[in-house]
């Protein structure tokens, strides 16, 4: 249950981010471009916005993947900047479960020895992990495939394997790139089910990208992303009510392109 926390604590803060692309002198794609994100505790954020519009260079910002960059991102209240590349690690592999689209799971290892993968690279031993793993299995409903190699199972089976080998280290935020893009509705629909339970149950924190409408209403909050910066969906809801001149235009807009 996710009860005992403080669901004001601050885990994702990304303040004026700029990213580009291209080197001086010759093309440059200004990706991000004052981007402003704060995720709390136990939320569960949808991530929006056109192709190309830098949702997966956001992510990765926030996974500590890519650390060229201005302005501040913090983790858990720490500077990723300020981070020596070892404990950035540290923090990546402790704190943070990453889930992209094309499952990545290693294809000449079994279900179970995926999941672990990470966990004793990291160096914990099996034996230790086994009580978690039971448990993951069971969650993600995996039991009976635990022995199964990934060209065994269907996609959606492979992306629960990458949603498990993400949630066996205990991380507190899960980053999800389109972790069901890749998939049928019903497929999706399931994962989207398993992100919901991990986020109430086990009270992880979840930030993905989708772009689906669908997909998005699992979350508490929709934030989209265009022209650089962020728009956090409530703000466009609330703006309409009030009836301003700029919400007609902003209320409609993630229907109009068809997020
Ligand atoms: N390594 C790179 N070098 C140069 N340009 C890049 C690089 N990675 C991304 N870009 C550019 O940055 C922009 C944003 O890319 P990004 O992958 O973040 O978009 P996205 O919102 O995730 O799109 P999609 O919904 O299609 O996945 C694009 O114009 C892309 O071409
Ligand atoms: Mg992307």
């Amino acid at each position: 249950m996710n009860t005992a926390y403080d669901n004001n604590e601050i885990m994702i803060k990304v303040d004026n981010v700029r990213k580009t692309f291209g080197k001086k002198g010759g093309v440059i794609t200004q990706v991000l471009d004052g981007a402003e994100l704060e995720v709390r505790r136990g939320e569960f954020v949808s991530l929006m916005g056109a192709s190309g519009s830098g949702k997966s260079t956001l992510l990765y910002l926030i996974g500590g993947l890519d650390r060229d960059f201005k302005g501040d991102i913090e983790i858990c209240g720490t500077n990723i900047r300020k981070m020596k590349e070892k404990k950035l690690s540290k923090t990546r592999l402790g704190k943070i479960g990453f889930i992209f689209q094309f499952y990545n799971l290693v294809q000449n290892l079994n279900v179970e020895d995926n999941i672990l993968l990470p966990s004793l690279v990291a160096g914990k031993t099996r034996a230790s992990l086994q009580k978690d793993l039971d448990e993951i299995l069971e969650i993600t409903g995996l039991t009976a495939k635990r022995k199964q190699m990934p060209s065994k199972l269907s996609g959606g089976q492979q992306q629960r394997v990458a949603i498990a080998r993400a949630i066996i280290s205990n991380p507190e935020i899960i980053l999800a790139d389109e972790a069901t893009g890749n998939l049928d509705s019903k497929s999706g629909a399931e994962i989207m089910d398993l992100f919901r339970r991990i986020n109430q149950e086990k009270g992880i924190t979840i930030l993905q990208v989708t772009h689906s409408q669908k997909c998005a209403q699992y979350g508490t909050r929709t934030v989209i992303l265009e022209n650089g910066k962020t728009i956090d969906s409530d703000s466009i809801i609330v703006s309409s009510e009030k009836e301003t001149s700029r919400a007609p235009m902003q209320y409609s807009f993630a229907t109009q392109r068809g997020y």
